[in-house]
This record gives C-alpha cells, sequence and structure tokens, in this order.
C-alpha cells in the first residue's frame, strides 16, 4: 500500500544559503533512497515565467499584480495532474518545495499588507498546506553580503533595506501563524555543515515512519 508524500517547504531570506542547503538535502535523500521530487517557486510553468519577467525588472507590475501571480502560479503548482504537488503526494512522493506562500506572507504581504495575501492563499482550497516549514535564518548584513558575493546584479527585493523588512514580515507571519503551522527557524549564519544537521534532524523527524 502506498503512503501520501510529505511536503516540505524550505524557506529563507535571499542570500539565505537556501539554495546549498537544498542540494545538501536532495544528497542526502538520495543516498537514503528516499523517494522525492525538489521542485520550487516561481515554477518553470508560463506564470512563473510572468513572475521572473517581473522581479527582474523587465516587465513592471503592481504589487497587487505580483500577489495574484504568485497565487495563480501556486495554485497550478498543487493541482498540475502530471507533476503538480498533489499528485506527487499522492504517489507517495515526498516533495521539497524552495519556496511557497510563506514567501507571498514575507514579501507581497510587506507591500499590500498580510490580511489579503494570507487569506488569499490559506483559504484556497486547491492550495495545500505542508507539514513542515523550514525557515533558514541570517541576520540581514549576511543576507546582503553573499548576494554581493553572488551575483553581478539584483532583482527588486534584494535591496539591504527590502532584506530587512522582508526578515522582520517572516518573524511576523510565524508569530501568527504559531501553533497552526509546523514552522522550524534555524540559525543559518553557521558553516553549511552546522546547518544542515539542524535541516536534517527537522526533515528526518518528519519523514519518520515514512521511508528514511
Ligand atoms: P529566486 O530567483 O528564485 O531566488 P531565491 O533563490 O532567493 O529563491 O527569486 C525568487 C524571488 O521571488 C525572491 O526574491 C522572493 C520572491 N517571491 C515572492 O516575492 N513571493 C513569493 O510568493 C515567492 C514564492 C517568491
Amino acid at each position: 500500500m502506498s503512503k501520501q508524500g510529505k511536503f516540505i517547504v524550505i524557506e529563507g531570506l535571499d542570500g539565505s544559503g537556501k539554495g546549498t542547503q537544498i542540494s545538501r538535502l536532495a544528497d542526502a535523500l538520495t543516498k537514503r533512497g528516499v523517494n522525492f521530487q525538489l521542485t520550487a517557486e516561481p515554477t518553470s510553468h508560463a506564470t512563473g515565467g510572468l513572475i521572473r519577467d517581473a522581479l527582474g525588472g523587465v516587465t513592471k507590475r503592481t504589487s497587487a499584480e505580483l500577489a495574484g501571480l504568485f497565487l495563480a502560479d501556486r495554485i497550478a503548482h498543487c493541482q498540475n495532474s502530471a507533476d503538480g504537488i498533489a499528485a506527487m503526494l499522492g504517489r507517495g512522493v515526498n516533495v521539497i518545495c524552495d519556496r511557497y506562500y510563506y514567501s507571498s506572507f514575507a514579501y507581497q504581504g510587506m507591500e499590500l499588507g498580510l490580511d489579503w495575501v494570507m487569506s488569499a492563499n490559506l483559504n484556497c482550497p486547491a492550495i495545500l498546506k505542508p507539514d513542515l516549514c523550514i525557515f533558514l535564518d541570517v541576520p540581514t548584513e549576511v543576507a546582503d553580503t553573499r548576494i554581493s558575493l553572488g551575483r553581478a546584479s539584483r532583482e527588486i527585493f534584494e535591496e539591504a533595506k527590502t532584506i530587512e523588512r522582508v526578515r522582520r514580515k517572516y518573524f511576523e507571519v510565524f508569530g501568527i501563524l504559531s501553533g497552526a503551522h509546523n514552522v522550524k527557524i534555524i540559525n543559518a549564519a553557521r558553516t553549511p555543515d552546522e546547518v544542515f544537521a539542524d535541516v536534517w534532524a527537522a526533515v528526518a523527524e518528519i519523514l519518520d515512519g515514512t521511508e528514511k
């Protein structure tokens, strides 16, 4: 009998080391023979392309338009019949998602207020609730330095002042969701090995009872 997969989201500021930790997680899961699929938002589907154009400054969008695009992208991401999150979980595949609605709450909520963005996402029956959200937390200065080292240009949310506001918004959101959502905040201003030890512990706890 096949079991339902677990839905795990990895969140963090730009420059939090999310990419490194996700690739370590993928290696560790592969080594242990865990059935999993990596995915990300914005997606590589059509709406995701519109979002990337807006993030890169190619197309100008209002904050509300962008919030709507992320919402549409997420609905398709969850429900797409071939490779959607719901379909994967139903097949017993564990899904690891790079950013999800917590990013909308922090980034779009910062500009539009939390009420609309949170209720649109949390009350949408087509949008799935994760089993675990891992937030890789770094102070703004660390995020800023890492972005500088890694990029030639910055996207619209990557300016230092914005990063600080986004970080504060994430914490406000986690306060509101406390008790209702399984959020693990991990100090990511340490060595990749130290951070990964905590990431693995959180993931292993969730996968316990499946096929670790
Ligand atoms: P991306 O280039 O994927 O970078 P990262 O590696 O930091 O995830 O950029 C995604 C950007 O989109 C990032 O600045 C956060 C933003 N975003 C939102 O504003 N709202 C959302 O709902 C999501 C999923 C992402």
